[in-house]
């Protein structure tokens, strides 16, 4: 049996708590949680982590400029991060806080870890950083005296630091990247991460003195640990590191953004080398969103608000158009215009009056249950298409699916909706009172949005379940890919329910 009871570990990033959440933020835990939604479905064991990410000189700064001890401010964002997971159905099994104890004994066993291998050695930090980014720049690497990932600007440190031996695993992890082509996804990232080793790597400055917010250094508590040492910790600790392993460790694939690869695909698989532990499976890195063609920020004041478009526009509407305008690994443009442009066409009028439709056939022409298809009938003109089409989709979906490939595993989806509309109309079996054709197509339609509910459940999960609702199906869809997306899984006889529309059209 494929899959069955595999575990499987998915990550997002873990948040910065300076700012709430965003629609990149957003993006990221949909496509993580469509992944683990897909999981299930296929039987796995899925562990499912998101957190957020609250040390560093950035937080520090923020709780300063808002007057209040730096807890009370992360403490104070923390429920906006929650808040709107809950809203957008995301279905995480932990949510880790850099914060908690059981992080700092994971991030403090590992720098003694990696110490203890002699990786770690204290020297003196002398050139820029970027707060931000919370990155250290060489001189070379700025981009008119600014950080050349976000344009803003940097600062001269110069202080007392440890430092990781980063220059030891350039090699190793050259080569781990070769025998393990899928390691870094998609390939032209993977591409740039190899020309980047390829170039050298210098140690990497691991503490500061200059604040104090942050995980002490094991032995000198006067530095505090670099953010990123702390914050990558964060997926090894959800596992149960250092007492343990819940089974989940090496995670099967973090999900990114492409400005944070570099932290995955080079640091976090080098600390892990030194302390002989594991590397993830896949480090994925999804493309940025722009607003209206323009760079997203908060001077420009054209921040979108996932809150504010899952309440205006629906939550499966904003999930189903992430996944669904652009490809994951490309760079994607919100606007409103094509947001309601897609929930008009493919939402309401494709998926959305398929369903109705049927429901009002059935209910019209057989009182609302569905009918035992007529045998006598030659079907395969009529239907051969149908079935051809949600014979093939199984395998066309899950590949897609499982190489983060929404975008066109969603297009195969809405092929089939689309052949099924062209399908009812086509036989139009009212017209000529031919009650065998018309049992048979009632019957169809029925089962093709049986067998939809489970494509979709993974991106659009409440309308899946809407779906089954009307179907008079079980919701408990766990473990049952395989078995109900074969077709002639429809009990004849069920009472189907009627339905008010499930995506409004809007004007
Ligand atoms: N705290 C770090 C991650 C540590 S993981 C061990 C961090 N946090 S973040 O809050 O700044 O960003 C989190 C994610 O949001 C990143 O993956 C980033 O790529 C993503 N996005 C931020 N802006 C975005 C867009 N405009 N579009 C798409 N994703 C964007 O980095």
């Amino acid at each position: 049996m494929p899959d069955t009871k595999k575990n499987f570990y998915v990550t997002t990033p873990i948040y910065y708590v300076n700012d709430v959440p965003h629609i990149g933020h957003a993006y990221t835990t949909v496509a993580a949680d469509t992944i683990a939604r897909y999981k299930r479905l296929k039987g796995c064991n899925v562990f499912f982590l998101t957190g957020t990410d609250e040390h560093g000189q950035k937080m520090e700064k923020a709780a300063a400029t808002a007057g209040v001890p730096t807890i009370d401010f992360v403490d104070s964002v923390v429920p906006r991060y929650k808040e709107l997971w809950a809203k957008l159905n995301i279905s995480n099994d932990d949510f880790i806080r850099t914060t908690q104890e059981r992080h700092k004994n994971a991030v403090t066993r590992l720098w003694e870890t990696v110490q203890a291998k002699g990786d770690i050695f204290l020297g003196e930090y002398e050139d820029w950083y970027c707060v931000p980014c919370e990155n250290f720049l060489t001189e070379t690497q700025l981009k008119d005296g600014k950080c050349p990932d976000c344009g803003r600007p940097v600062e001269k440190l110069k202080e007392q630091s440890y430092f990781f031996r980063l220059s030891k695993y350039g090699e190793p992890l050259l080569k781990h990247i070769e025998a393990n082509p899928d390691f870094i996804e998609p390939q032209g990232k993977r591409n740039e991460i190899v020309s980047f080793l390829k170039e050298g790597l210098r140690d990497l400055s691991v503490s500061r003195t200059t604040f104090s917010w942050g995980i002490p250094v094991p032995g000198d508590p006067k530095h505090v640990m670099y953010v990123w040492f702390d914050a990558l910790t964060n997926y090894l600790t959800a596992t149960g590191y250092p007492e343990g392993n819940n089974g989940f460790w090496p995670a099967d694939i973090h999900i990114i953004g492409k400005d944070i690869l570099r932290f995955h695909a080079i640091y976090w698989p080098a600390f892990l080398m030194s302390a002989g532990l594991p590397l993830p499976k896949k480090v994925f890195a999804h493309g940025w969103w722009t607003v209206d063609g323009q760079k997203m920020s908060k001077s420009k004041g054209n921040v979108v608000d996932p809150n504010q478009v899952a309440d205006t526009y629906g939550v499966d509407q904003f999930r189903y158009f992430l996944l669904r305008e652009v490809p994951f690994g490309v760079d994607g443009d919100f606007s409103l215009t094509s947001l309601v442009g897609r929930i008009n066409s493919e939402l309401a009028n494709d998926y959305g009056n398929l369903l109705s439709r049927s429901v009002s056939m059935i209910d019209k022409y057989r009182e609302g249950i569905v009918p035992v298809p007529d045998e006598s009938k030659d079907r395969e003109e009529l239907e051969g298409r149908v079935k051809f089409l949600f014979g093939e989709l199984p395998e066309l979906y899950s590949s897609r699916i499982e190489g983060l490939n929404f975008y066109d595993a969603l297009s195969k989806v809405w092929a089939v909706i689309r052949e099924l509309n062209a399908y009812v109309d086509k036989s139009a079996p009212w017209k000529e009172k031919d009650e065998a054709t018309l049992s048979n197509v009632l019957y169809n339609l029925a089962e093709g949005l049986r067998i939809l509910s489970i494509y979709i459940s993974p991106v659009m999960p409440q309308t899946a379940e809407k779906t089954r609702q009307t179907l008079g199906l079980d919701g408990n869809i766990e473990g049952a890919f395989d078995e109900e997306t074969r077709w002639g899984g429809l009990k004849p006889g069920v009472k189907v329910l009627k339905t008010t529309p499930l995506f409004p059209r809007i004007q």
